[in-house]
């Protein structure tokens, strides 16, 4: 079996970045299918954290190939900056270890600042979104009005296409968002210095990836976002504008159901979400505050505070199934202890009515209340734990409760964010 697909169970955050820098040792090839740089992974190796944002996590092993594929929405100042910043600590340094798609479509200024301008007029009810333009070009790529790195490479074609964009864009921007009109020439001269440093990378990844697999090298695919920001089955409308569930992979990367083997769901041991929406285990008191406190749990990408709550055994349920999870690794269970009692939720009531897994509804998802259990906690640090008989019995209980939950082997333990602070339960993720 030679991939695996490594996909975020809540809302983000779950520490996707870690497990998939971890897993790379043993992997060939690392592959972005979805989401832009609303993404923040965040690896931490020898003491040193990289956050990266497009480059996939596998990027500080020497001798992987990073792949960043077509349905990546891509904003190719922020790459540039992210492959300087990676060759400044001596990565990528050949370019041949760098993929992107002929196909996966470029953010532009104008998805920017539509982005921005909507979330600034939405007020109170804004989705929070990351401001990076994400929403806006993946509305563009449905609506067939998308840039991709196909169409900058030909300078007749993409001058065709900003031109005509930009001049519906800048009537919308300008009568109905009451924003500046942006300026032709200065997005075209941008954009065709950005394609020089860029266009060495660029190739049909789907083709590129499919003799990869059929060669029996190892490929790991790398979610961003969660199973609850999936445009189709998360909270929507508080979500983002991309599919983050494992099946996509096949349409992101241009590979076929067949060649998907293996699927692993990383889940915090409790639940955080950033942005705005519906959040049954949220805490609000003290709880909530140690969580944030000892999770450091501020956003990579805009520093914001994270909502913090319990671990909620009905979102990762959900999850499961739709993402045909055949294994869990559980992040920042060191940030448990100290909690006299953990709670755990593990379903949902409205109104009489009980759910064990997600409703769409946004009214019963913000009216409801959850049903918990309690579990003891532990006050041991659990940093430098390295085996599963190593957990103090409340945390292995804790763990073992999760796994009886979701139905699904819980593999790997994260107990700190460092690349070796981790327990690996089942030796082989292939
Ligand atoms: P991602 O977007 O899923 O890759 O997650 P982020 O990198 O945005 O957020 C996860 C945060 O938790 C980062 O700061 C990681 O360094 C950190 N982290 C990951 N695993 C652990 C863990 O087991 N324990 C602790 N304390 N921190 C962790
Ligand atoms: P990683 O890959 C957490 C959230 C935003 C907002 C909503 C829509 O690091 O886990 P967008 O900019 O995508 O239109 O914002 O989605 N969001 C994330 N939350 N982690 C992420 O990525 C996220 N990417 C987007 O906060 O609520
Ligand atoms: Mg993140």
């Amino acid at each position: 079996m030679s991939t695996l697909v490594v996909v975020g169970v809540q809302w983000g955050d779950e520490g996707k970045g870690k497990v998939v820098d971890l897993l790379a040792r043993e992997a060939d090839v690392i592959v972005r299918f979805q989401g832009g740089n609303n993404a923040g992974h965040t690896l931490v190796v020898g003491g040193k954290k990289t956050i990266v944002r497009l480059i996939p996590s596998g990027v500080l092993h020497a001798g992987k190939v990073c792949v960043i594929g077509n349905g990546v929405v891509v904003d190719p100042q922020v790459l540039v900056e992210e492959i300087d910043t990676l060759q400044q600590q001596g990565c990528l340094l050949d370019p041949a270890f760098l993929k992107i798609s002929e196909t996966a479509h470029l953010i532009m200024p104008y998805h920017k600042a539509i982005d921005l301008a909507r979330e600034r007029l939405r007020g109170e009810g804004r989705i929070g979104t990351t401001g990076r333009g994400i929403g806006p070009t993946y509305e563009d790529k449905m609506a067939r009005v998308g840039v991709r790195f196909i169409d900058l490479l030909d300078e007749k074609v993409f001058s065709e296409k900003l031109a005509h964009n930009l001049q519906e864009k800048n009537i919308y921007l300008g009568s109905i968002l009451k924003e500046q009109a942006l300026d032709y020439g200065q997005i075209f001269d941008g954009y065709c210095r950005l394609r020089e440093r860029l266009a060495q990378y660029v190739i049909d990844t789907s083709r590129y990836l499919h003799q990869e697999i059929s060669r029996g090298r190892k490929v790991l695919f790398e979610g961003a976002q969660g199973t609850m920001l999936d445009v189709d089955h998360g909270t929507y409308p508080f979500v983002t504008s991309s599919n983050t569930v494992s099946g996509a992979v096949c349409a992101g990367a241009g590979v076929a159901p067949q060649q998907i083997h293996n699927v692993i769901g990383i889940s915090k041991t409790y639940t955080t979400r950033v942005g705005s929406g519906p959040f049954p285990t949220e805490l609000f008191g003290p709880e909530g505050e140690k969580l944030r406190h000892d999770g450091g749990e501020f956003g990579s990408v805009t520093g914001r505070p994270r909502r913090c709550g319990w671990f909620d055994a009905v979102v990762v349920r959900t999850a499961a199934r739709l993402n045909g999870l055949n294994s869990l690794a559980l992040t920042k269970i060191d940030v448990l202890s100290g909690f006299p009692t953990l709670r755990i939720c593990t379903g949902y009531d409205y109104q009489g009515r009980h759910y064990d897994e997600m409703p769409a509804s946004i009214q019963v998802l913000e009216g409801l209340t959850p049903i918990y259990e309690e579990l003891p906690g532990w006050s041991e640090r659990l940093t430098d734990l390295r085996s599963l008989d190593a957990l103090p019995a409340n945390a292995r209980r804790y763990v073992e409760r999760i796994e009886q939950l979701i139905g699904v082997p819980v593999k790997m333990i994260s107990v700190g964010a460092g690349r070796e602070e981790t327990i690996l339960i089942r030796p082989s993720f292939f």
